[in-house]
């Protein structure tokens, strides 16, 4: 019978089958992440509204579930965990051992239009560095991204990994008199460039405050897809001093040379990233239909916007929802994300045996072991079938102190007294 109730729009209801896939995800990401020397932290799922609004952007604040507790504390649900992040590193940066590595996997919830890729809740990896002026942090941040998609089964082929640079943009908007109160616009505009189509984009930019030199310039900026540190040079040094950025860059692309992950990065002006708070080399990880995996950079100012000491900071955000649909598309599910094995389904063979039954299942778990029978006693053939229902790999059929054990798989059947089967049931399981 259906439910008077339905979920929300935008959310996900996640029954067994869908909690597998989850958890497969969840899973891939907290290996790689202790794998490159992160370490776990979370955050409270809401906080005080104007962490979120103090410099995350626009765009970012009026997707905020926000509301008003009985006390008349304006709060709002996480829309992302870096300000969180920034909040607690600078509450304790004094008691951090550095750097600071970290990830967590919030749950986070956005006010957006849902559309395929694009929900109301979603989970998202989070990898971040703090103390670290080096860009070396940033490679660091881009191979853990790099190394998750990898294990998820995808190459470079699949995702591109687009890097850009928020100083070179802020550097050539200054030299065209853009005021600085107005770049944070600019390059929230800039970055509706793959989130519209083209005309409707064309139109946002002439309806714009920009006039027709600054257009011209940014249209150029944006024809710099696939770009070299050399080109860079050519086009933009004779306008701008960009030799620090462009260092910076070419540092960037030795480090994940060394990493061994070039292959899947570029530079591309096109890439700026909608949050306020970045600050330097920002990228994303974009699949086909430019949708974006993942994406994050340098915000080496937020510490302090949030009242903590001037610290440097880098990471980046993956979401569940384009990866799932990614890795649906090209067939990378795991088969066997088919349900959680039951070790053992205790059986009771004869009536009047019941307690016996629990007191089996009861030692068996207590041995580590998962084990279950049945909730209404049935014949023995049907809860044969119900112990192959539930995964069970072996059934354990019960009469008195005498068992036959089952392997499932083969049909294999052999007698033991009870006593020496819980002295190594692991055994039946090889
Ligand atoms: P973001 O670009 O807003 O960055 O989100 C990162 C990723 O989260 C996106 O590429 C996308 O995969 C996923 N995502 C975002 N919004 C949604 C949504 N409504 N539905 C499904 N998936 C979504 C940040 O959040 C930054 N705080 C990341 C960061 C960490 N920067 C530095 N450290």
């Amino acid at each position: 019978m259906a439910s008077n109730f339905q979920a929300v729009k935008g959310t996900r209801d996640f029954y067994p089958q869908e909690m597998r896939l989850r958890n497969y995800i969840i899973d891939t990401w907290r290996r790689v992440s202790l794998r490159c020397g992160f370490e776990e932290y979370d955050a409270p799922i809401f906080e005080y509204l104007d962490l979120f609004t103090v410099k995350s952007g626009e765009e970012i604040a009026e997707q905020l579930f926000s509301f008003t507790d009985r006390g008349g504390r304006d709060l709002a649900i996480r829309p992302e965990i870096t300000p969180s992040l920034a909040r607690m590193v600078a509450e304790k940066i004094n008691a951090l051992p550095r750097p600071v590595k970290w990830f967590s996997v919030p749950r986070l919830c956005r006010a957006e239009r849902p559309q395929r890729g694009r929900l109301r809740e979603f989970f998202q990896w989070n990898v971040d560095v703090i103390g670290v002026d080096d860009i070396l942090a940033d490679a660091e941040c881009i191979f853990a991204c790099v190394e998750a998609l990898r294990e998820f089964g995808l190459t470079p082929a699949d995702v591109e990994m687009r890097i850009g640079s928020r100083p070179l943009w802020t550097a050539v908007l200054d030299s065209l008199a853009v005021p600085t109160e107005r770049r944070d616009d600019v390059l929230a505009l800039v970055d509706k460039r793959f989130k519209l189509p083209e005309d409707a984009f064309d139109k946002l930019l002439a309806e714009s405050f920009l006039n027709d030199e600054q257009t011209s310039v940014i249209r150029d900026l944006l024809s710099h897809e696939n770009v070299t540190v050399e080109q860079l040079l050519t086009d933009y040094s004779g306008r701008v001093d960009i030799g620090q950025t462009v260092e910076r860059l070419s540092q960037l692309l030795g480090y994940l040379e060394a990493y061994g992950i070039a292959e899947w990065c570029v530079l591309d002006l096109r890439v700026v990233r909608g949050l306020a708070y970045y600050t330097g080399v920002v990228y994303e990880a974009i699949a086909a239909g430019e949708r974006a995996v993942a994406g994050g950079g340098r915000y080496d100012n937020l510490l302090q916007v949030v009242g903590g000491p001037a610290e440097s900071a880098t990471g980046f955000g993956m979401g569940d929802v384009v990866l799932g649909i990614l890795l649906d598309e090209k067939g990378l599910l795991p088969a066997d994300l088919a349900s959680e094995s039951l070790n053992f389904f205790v059986i009771d063979a004869v009536e009047g045996v019941f307690p016996k039954v629990l007191d089996l299942v009861a030692r068996l778990r207590k041995g580590g072991f998962s084990a279950d029978c049945h909730t209404r006693r049935q014949n023995v053939g049907k809860q044969l079938k119900q112990a192959d229902k539930r995964g069970a790999r072996c059934s354990v059929l019960l009469s008195g102190n005498d068992l036959r054990i089952k392997t499932m798989a083969s049909g294999e059947e052999t007698d033991i007294d009870a006593t020496t089967f819980l002295d190594d049931p692991g055994k039946w399981l090889q």
